[in-house]
């Protein structure tokens, strides 16, 4: 059984095989190719108990594209009945699933798939915890746009203690050479910090160092509103606006894992602008997550 349920001590060597795969499908897409069926007569089953635009539908495509009979399992499930989420695990699997995508807001529910099913799992944001792929995705945008992630330095704003991306990027970026400074009022940045990252309360301080700027929504979904600013407040000291914009290099970036809140975080002049790496980031969610799922179940294109 393999799968994907952390990077967390992942290799650089390995992180950079799944981002050179990603880099394939990238381009055998832009040349308008067909993509090889590596998955044909597997069963991909995509299984989310919580909202998604972006993971869950490039999940599909990217099963899809590559051959692969794709179940979905949205929050319409009978979990709302009281089905426990061991049996709807065990139920997926003697379906007969390959492989199975989890999204839930437990911490553990990939692992405990994964346990239960025996059959590789691919963690789709699960609970605080972790959320590879958008890792991976923001990992192959970085590196097509600067060329290396050696030596960037990210600041990652905002909602950093609730953030499933950012434990991803914690456990993984440091690892292919990026700096990253967590930038934010105390209430949303971490109580603990095992990764001995750089922490700022001032993001009119740090933009001129940064070569990245990355944008966390407050997930007050996640029992973030206590002791939180009002959006207003939140927007006038960590609010990326034009002007802030203006205080970065020239060569430097906007990334948001999406979904996004206008006005709060990010400032639609920042958002739709042409330092927005967003959209990109987006576009990298096929391709890269085709790659994820050929080598969890031991396809190759
Ligand atoms: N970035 C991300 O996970 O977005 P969705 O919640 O829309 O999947």
């Amino acid at each position: 059984m393999s799968g994907l349920l952390t990077l967390r001590g992942v290799t650089a060597d390995r992180l950079g095989e799944l981002l050179d795969a990603g880099q394939r499908h990238v381009e055998l897409i832009r040349s308008g190719a067909s993509a090889p069926v590596t998955l044909a007569r597997r069963t991909v089953t995509i299984a989310f108990f919580e909202p998604s635009t972006r993971t869950r539908l490039s999940f599909e495509k990217a099963a899809m594209t590559l051959g692969a009979t794709v179940l979905t399992l949205g929050q319409e499930s009978s979990t709302v009945k009281g089905e426990s989420f061991r049996d709807t695990i065990q139920t997926l699997t003697a379906m007969g699933s390959d492989a199975l995508v989890i999204r839930h807001h437990l911490a553990d529910a990939a692992e405990l798939a994964a346990r239960w099913s025996g059959i590789p799992v691919v963690n789709a944001g699960v609970g605080r915890r972790e959320h590879p792929t958008q890792t991976l995705i923001d990992a192959l945008t970085l590196r097509q746009h600067f060329g290396t992630l050696h030596g960037l330095r990210m600041g990652m704003v905002g909602d950093v203690r609730n953030s499933r991306v950012a434990r991803g990027h914690l456990n993984a970026l440091p690892t292919l050479g990026v700096e990253l400074t967590l930038i934010g009022p105390s209430t949303l940045l971490p109580d603990a910090n095992p990764w001995g990252a750089r922490t700022s309360h001032s993001l009119d301080e740090e933009l001129g160092d940064l070569d990245v700027v990355y944008l966390f929504r407050i997930q007050r979904e996640r029992g973030a509103g206590t002791g939180l600013p009002s959006e207003p407040s939140y927007h006038l000291r960590y609010g990326m606006s034009e002007e802030r914009l203006s205080l970065l290099k020239p060569t430097s970036m906007i990334m948001h894992a999406g979904p996004m809140n206008r006005g709060v975080e990010i400032d639609d002049a920042v958002a739709d602008g042409e330092r927005s790496l967003i959209l990109s980031q987006v576009a990298n969610g096929v391709p890269m997550r085709m790659a994820v799922l050929e080598d969890a179940l031991g396809g190759r294109s």
